[in-house]
């Protein structure tokens, strides 16, 4: 377990640039039993639904992180915002959980919160904790067609799963 010092800071205090955090890559972790999984993902949002604070990762159907947050109750997003982990991001992005132990390859250390057991990867500056509340499969027929032909030519759709923002840490 990483020995590491983490403040709990206001989600509107990272609202602002919020837009701009996940572009440039983030670790979205899952946990199903004993396995442990990070995949870069590059879209996302955050925002305001029901009352809460949510996060929505889109996760394609062919990810092995499909699989494992479809079993799972909570995902946590890792989010670098000083360019560290570019190695790690472009492995986690290319090479998949079913092939490849990422995590002990990459020796990526984990930090378990008190919330969940699904860790979150130290070494980032902003970590969200999330509990899922609602998930959907995106059907391609209700795409705009510039955007199936751009991002869905081979139909691996998404699912998007949306999770209530339990806690977001900075670490310090
Ligand atoms: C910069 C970048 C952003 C990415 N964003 C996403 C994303 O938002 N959703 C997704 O499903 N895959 C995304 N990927 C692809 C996955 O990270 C990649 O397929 C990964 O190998 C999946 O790992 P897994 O099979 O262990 O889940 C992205 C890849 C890169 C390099």
């Amino acid at each position: 377990m990483a020995n590491i010092n983490l403040k709990e800071v206001k989600f509107t205090e990272v609202l602002n640039d919020y837009i701009n955090l996940f572009p440039k890559g983030a670790f979205l972790t899952t946990k199903q039993e004993d396995k442990i999984n990070t995949m870069t993902m590059g879209w996302g949002n955050v925002g305001y639904i029901w009352g809460k604070n949510i996060i929505m990762v889109p996760v394609r159907k062919s990810r092995y992180t499909h699989q494992l947050i479809e079993n799972s109750n909570y995902f946590t997003v890792s989010v670098p915002l000083n360019n560290q982990y570019q190695k790690e991001l472009k492995f986690c992005g290319t090479k998949s959980g079913l092939n490849y132990d990422k995590i002990a390859e990459l020796k990526l250390p984990l930090y378990k919160t008190e919330l969940t057991d699904v860790p979150i990867i130290s070494g980032n500056d902003l970590h969200f904790i999330a509990k899922i509340v609602y998930k959907q499969d995106m059907k391609l027929e209700n795409l705009s067609q510039d955007y199936q032909n751009k991002n869905y030519p081979e139909a691996d759709m998404h699912s998007f799963y949306y999770g209530e923002i339990i806690k977001v840490y900075q670490e310090v």
